[in-house]
């Protein structure tokens, strides 16, 4: 179990204020130009060293994503940092947590990581549903700029950074990093095709590296206690420590800090304290927020939960969202319900997404209720490889993936609705 000296997010749970005092106690803001005055290219080898992966799903080295960007400016255009706090991915919840509790950390993160990436301002998208966490993320940015830390020759290191924050409107989809660029914009937020890559063309055409808070949120630790430190947590290509946010039939859901690949009956031990009616009433958990296929009790119990041991059980690390469910759980209901939502947040501009999460929805339906005939099963799972990568983002595959998991391990109680509904047509006919 992580160490509590090892925990980067200290007022995780706010039992201190988030205010800017109460943050340089907690050693937030401690000398920042001398880490400033490393330069860009110390400042992105260090996040190389500690192996930072994107922590918005995913996993994207993030030192690497820093050094796609240029490093003279071209035609006069500046670049930007945009900071993706639109946190919609059903299960997640742990930027939520550091806006409210430790936003000093985050605008901390977005002047270094911005210095590093030559950025002349961070915007912070933020969903339209975090009310209240917009008026601390804005209260913090205001005492930030009161005290000389932003905007001009911020924290005295010489360096000019803004840091603006923006509230969303709603839309899941924002969240994608070309909409979000699109909807900072003024537009529609609809995704655009890649590449190019942000880097090369993004907010006003200029250079921009979209990145999660979390990601940014960790960047001052690292750079106070190293990379090395926060690569000796976690294994080979999984490093550092990560927030996991558990959520169904634990007997306490929580956000927690831990120690990157953790196993999981592991961390629903030491922290959720165990699943409602014990371990043998686990049914399936979607380790990494609804766009990743669920993986059956059996599978999950000893996987490491990073982005390989995920990967090897045929599932994904994604946000961390860890949503666990018991055997009282109507699987199929479950994922329909997951399906309903993929439908309702298409943006609409591609066929197969627009169509084709309508259909699988309608089909999940069909199935959930038993009326379908079986070998529409076969057919469902031919339409989600016909979805699957073949959509401007990746929402399409984040429709389908659910059901491929679904299908796979929960066929046999896709067919007994099916059967039964059909027995009891016949008994009532008879
Ligand atoms: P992606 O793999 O396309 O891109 C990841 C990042 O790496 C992006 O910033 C992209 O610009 C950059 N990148 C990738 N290849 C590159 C290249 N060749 N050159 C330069 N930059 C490159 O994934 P995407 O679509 O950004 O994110 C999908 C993930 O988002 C899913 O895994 C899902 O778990 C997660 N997600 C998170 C949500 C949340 O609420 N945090 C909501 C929905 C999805
Ligand atoms: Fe829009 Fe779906 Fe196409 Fe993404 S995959 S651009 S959400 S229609």
């Amino acid at each position: 179990m992580l160490a509590d000296k090892d925990r980067i997010f200290t007022n995780l749970y706010g039992f201190q204020p988030w205010n800017l005092d109460a943050a340089q106690k907690r050693g937030d803001w401690d000398d920042t130009k001398a880490i400033i005055a490393r330069g860009q290219d110390a400042i992105i080898d260090e996040v190389k060293a500690s192996g930072l992966r994107g922590r918005g799903g995913a996993g994207f080295p993030t030192g690497m994503k820093w050094s796609f960007m240029p490093k003279e400016s071209k035609d006069g255009r500046p670049s930007f940092l945009v900071i993706n706090a639109d946190e919609s991915e059903p299960g997640s919840c742990k930027d939520r947590e550091i806006i409210r509790h430790d936003p000093h950390k985050l605008i901390e993160g977005a002047l270094i990581a911005g210095f590093a990436m030559r950025a002349r301002a961070a915007y912070i998208y933020i969903r339209g549903e975090y009310i209240r966490e917009a008026e601390t993320m804005q209260a913090a940015i205001d005492e930030a700029y009161e005290a000389g830390l932003i905007g001009k020759n911020a924290a005295k290191s010489g360096y000019d950074f803004d840091v603006f924050l923006h509230r969303g409107a709603g839309a899941y989809i924002c969240g994608e990093e070309t909409a979000m660029i699109e909807s900072l914009e003024g537009k529609k937020g609809q995704p655009r095709l890649k590449p190019p890559f942000p880097a090369g063309a993004g907010l006003y055409g200029c250079p921009t590296t979209v990145n999660n808070v979390e990601s940014i949120a960790v960047v001052p630790t690292i750079m106070r206690r190293g990379g090395a430190w926060f690569a000796s947590f976690g294994r080979e290509n999984n490093k550092g420590t990560k927030l996991f946010q558990i959520s169904g039939h634990v007997e306490k859901p929580c956000v927690v800090e831990e120690a990157m690949s953790i196993p999981f009956r592991e961390l629903i031990e030491k922290h959720c304290g165990g699943i409602t009616g014990g371990w043998d009433n686990l049914l399936a958990v979607i380790p990494g927020g609804s766009s990743v296929p669920l993986v059956p009790a059996e599978q999950i119990m000893d996987a490491p939960m990073d982005f390989d041991g995920l990967k090897e059980v045929g599932s994904g690390l994604g946000t961390a969202a860890v949503i666990v469910m018991d055997k009282s759980t109507d699987i199929v209901r479950a994922i329909s319900r997951i399906s309903y939502f993929y439908k309702h947040e298409s943006c609409g501009q591609c066929t197969p997404c627009r169509e084709g999460t309508g259909w699988m929805w309608r089909v999940m339906e069909r199935l959930r209720t038993g009326e379908a005939a079986v070998e529409e099963i076969d057919m469902l799972q031919q339409v989600t490889k016909q979805v699957e990568g073949h959509t401007i983002c990746a929402l399409g595959d984040a429709a389908a993936w659910p059901i491929q998991g679904l299908i796979k391990h929960f066929r046999p109680e896709m067919e007994r609705r099916i059967a039964e509904r059909e027995s009891a047509i016949r008994e009532a006919a008879e």
